[in-house]
């Protein structure tokens, strides 16, 4: 009997020209009998999504900037380029709830990713989640629409999707069902790993972006240094796999080849191995549940010889803490810690602020915010609008005092 031919997956791209995008565009281009570019969005980078629609030929290509989308238009005019241009946030939504469109690789770094997120998941598509800020800022309210819209939630953070290769299909979402005690994030520990509180305090926005094993955008990677990243994650965790915070333990484990693991209740523990390219949970996602080729190389376990274990550092890192803190929290707390995160990290970025002040920025806004139960868009938005205008003030009021004493 012959195989019959997987049906052309239709493929939305949410932030095609940043480093998860690119890869998901690598991966495709391996599959072309499977995969097809439906649409391609970017938030102001013109040449990147100009050079992107050339090679996929999409049908739409969507910026959030308006003269971004004007420049778009002209460069794929003049090229006799066919791809439609759009312009601002209804229009990624519209690409990631279009009829045509079968899977939503949600790439946009930040909540800027929320809306079309949410949109992909009240249409019923098949969600490749990169966007990790959106189950932190509306965990509840987007894992409400995966279920009503009957959409399919493939997670792409390389942990969570280690941690969904290892769980029993059938018990996803149900831990204690799974016989699974606890699951055990691994995280690399980032460029600061060694350094005491001091050395801390002077690192610079450089060395920071400088990640030992992973190359990601510069959001992610200043989150990976604080170790945010991996508070985030544990977060994210939580509304994937409904696992409490005592359920999830963060391993640091600096090689980066175990991406995570399950510990069941009979001693067993499952683990998920890979070189650290973030092509394999992409083409898992894509191709679920079958097994594509990704392009990444084969593991040479002799070549790393060895795997380190050690605890998180919580006085050195508070920011894995002050996740810890929100989750257990509950109600806005998420939100709030993700908006000020996102302030604080553009502020790293922009050398307004030192590193340890990412932590006490997040920390202040977080312990001056009355908590609410924010469960409608709505909601959640005026949260974080309102921790992102706390944080400011915390900086004004920092900057004031430097310039005063
Ligand atoms: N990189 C990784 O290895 C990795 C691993 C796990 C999870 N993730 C998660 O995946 C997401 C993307 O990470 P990344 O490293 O790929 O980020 P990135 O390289 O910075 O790319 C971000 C993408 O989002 C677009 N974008 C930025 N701001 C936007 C806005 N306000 N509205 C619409 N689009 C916007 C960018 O467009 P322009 O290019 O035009 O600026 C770009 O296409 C993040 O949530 C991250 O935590 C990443």
């Amino acid at each position: 009997m012959s195989k019959a031919t997987p049906r052309v997956q239709q493929v939305t791209i949410l932030g095609a020209t940043g480093t998860i995008g690119q890869q998901t565009l690598d991966v495709i281009a391996r599959h072309p009998d499977r995969f097809s570019v439906y649409a391609l969005s970017a938030h102001a980078r013109v040449d990147a999504l100009f050079e992107q629609c050339v090679r996929f030929q999409p049908r739409y290509a969507v910026m959030l900037d308006a003269d971004a989308a004007e420049r778009l238009q002209q460069k794929l005019q003049v090229a006799g380029q066919a791809t439609q241009v759009l312009q601002g946030m209804a229009a990624m939504e519209q690409i990631a709830s279009d009829p045509q469109v079968d899977a939503v690789m949600a790439a946009i770094v930040g909540a800027a990713g929320l809306r079309p997120a949410l949109a992909a998941a009240r249409s019923g598509k098949r969600i490749l989640l990169a966007n990790k800020e959106t189950l932190v800022m509306a965990g509840h309210l987007f894992m409400q629409a995966v279920e009503q819209g009957g959409a399919t939630l493939l997670p792409i953070d390389s942990e969570h999707n280690a941690v969904f290769q290892v769980m029993p299909a059938s018990h996803r979402g149900d831990l204690a069902a799974a016989g699974i005690r606890r699951i055990l994030l691994t995280a690399s520990g980032g460029p600061f790993r060694k350094l005491d509180r001091h050395a801390l305090q002077t690192v610079t926005t450089a060395q920071a972006l400088h990640h030992p094993n992973w190359v990601m955008g510069p959001k992610i990677t200043i989150d990976s240094a604080t170790l945010m990243n991996k508070g985030l994650e544990v977060i994210e965790a939580h509304w994937l796999f409904a696992a409490t915070p005592d359920q999830i333990d963060v391993v640091v484990h600096p090689q980066s080849v175990i991406h995570s693991m399950v510990e069941y209740i009979d001693g067993s523990v499952l683990a998920q191995l890979g070189n650290p390219d973030m092509r394999t949970p992409i083409a898992y996602a894509l191709g679920y549940p079958q097994r594509l080729e990704s392009g990444v190389a084969a593991l040479d376990l002799f070549k790393i010889g060895h795997f380190d274990f050690e605890a998180p550092d919580l006085q050195r890192f508070p920011c894995l803490r002050l996740a810890y803190e929100a989750l257990r929290a509950g109600g806005s707390a998420s939100t709030v810690l993700n908006a000020a995160n996102e302030v604080a990290v553009a502020a790293y970025l922009a050398h307004d602020i030192g590193f340890m002040d990412i932590p006490r920025l997040i920390e202040q806004v977080l312990a001056q915010t009355a908590l609410i139960q924010a469960d409608t868009l709505a909601d959640l938005e005026a949260v974080d609008a309102q921790a992102r205008h706390d944080a400011h003030a915390w900086m004004a009021r920092q900057n004031l005092k430097r310039c005063v004493s």
